[in-house]
């Protein structure tokens, strides 16, 4: 069969075709086992050495154009399917809606306005800093190198293209890039928070691939291990509402901090509802440590005059322990009757 009708009916063909499916059908009637360009170059094994380069390489070329337009049709039937999708989902906004129904406010953001107050109280101030990060501000600048295994603790999504210095895009997997952002511009003494979205790609009852999360960082002189106890205790009894809280922490290892450790609270089951405050049970709520110097001079602090601890917390989690819910995925189904079962009014500020 001539090579180039080959390539001409699976070029009409690719073009014609409207479903992956039968785009998938095309794929495997030319380039599968018995496909039509495999047959080519099976055929090639009764030729000449001469015939065989010259051919080869025609039926090889032809192969390589075939799966080039397979692959951009299927982006084109893909990008279709979604518009058909989107336009099918589309909400009607001049549909008359029920009385006014009363707002509420979503838990989340209800744990952002206490966990802002309850620190401010403290003297924090709020840092700020993008979704967007560079693998820099994410990893390298916190003491994760490239290869280090702690870069794949954390299930990154990696972004196409690179930022204005030729450095990889990620969706920053934790709040600790505001710290680096913060001391590079910062000058100690640093007493700051920084509440946001944090990114994963992970998905189940209790991991969001988009969570949130608040970091803080206080540096000055003297700061210790047991101011960051303090502070923490002291936020978790003002969170939760309670005047007793056993807390436990137990050493951990994060890259950016050194000691590092996980703080645990504790907590009971009275009457099928979850108790914080007492009990022989522990919930994880969050990791800390004190930053460590190799962090402070990457950001040219001077590690011999300063020092400071660091702690990252998630804001999901503390949200559906202090308010008795089980599934993460909730908050952000976008259901109106959820939020209004479970949001709050002006009244509970
Ligand atoms: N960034 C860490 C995490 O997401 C938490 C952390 C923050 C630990 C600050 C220590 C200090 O798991």
């Amino acid at each position: 069969m001539d090579i180039k009708l080959v390539l001409n009916k699976a070029a009409k063909e690719i073009e014609a075709c409207d479903s992956q499916q039968s785009l998938q059908d095309i794929k495997v009637a030319y380039l599968g086992k018995k496909g039509k360009i495999t047959e080519l170059l099976k055929s090639l094994k009764d030729l000449s050495i001469e015939e065989k380069k010259s051919k080869g390489a025609e039926i090889n070329s032809i192969k390589e154009e075939v799966e080039f337009l397979a692959k951009k049709r299927l982006s084109e039937i893909k990008i279709k399917e979604i518009n058909s999708n989107l336009s099918k989902e589309s909400i009607d906004i001049t549909f008359p809606t029920p009385k006014y129904v009363g707002a509420k406010v979503h838990p989340i953001s209800k744990t952002f306005q206490e966990v802002i107050s309850i620190f401010g109280s403290m003297g924090y101030q709020i840092a700020e800093g993008p979704d967007i990060e560079t693998d820099f501000y994410n990893f390298t600048a916190l003491n994760i190198p490239e290869d280090h295994p702690a870069r794949e603790m954390q299930d990154t999504f990696y972004l196409d293209g690179k930022d204005e210095n030729n450095l990889p895009l990620v969706l920053r997997t934790h709040t600790s890039p505001v710290q680096i952002r913060t001391m590079i511009n910062q000058k100690p003494p640093i007493k700051v928070i920084a509440p946001g979205r944090t990114y994963r790609c992970d998905s189940d009852a209790t991991h969001s691939p988009m969570f949130h999360q608040v970091e803080g960082l206080f540096i000055n002189e003297s700061a210790n291990m047991s101011d960051l106890k303090g502070t923490l205790v002291e936020f978790c009894k003002k969170f939760f509402e309670v005047q007793n809280l056993k807390v436990r922490f137990r050493p951990s290892y994060f890259p950016f901090t050194e000691p590092s450790a996980e703080m645990d609270i504790a907590y009971s089951i009275v009457d099928n509802q979850l108790q914080i405050g007492e009990g022989d049970k522990w919930l994880e709520i969050l990791g800390c440590g004190m930053v460590n110097p190799v962090v402070l001079s990457n950001c040219k602090i001077d590690n011999v005059k300063y020092q400071g601890f660091a702690f990252g917390m998630g804001l999901d989690r503390i949200t559906m322990l202090k308010h008795g819910l089980t599934d993460i995925r909730s908050f952000f189904s976008g259901n109106l009757n959820w939020t209004l079962m479970n949001g709050f009014g002006l009244g509970d500020f």
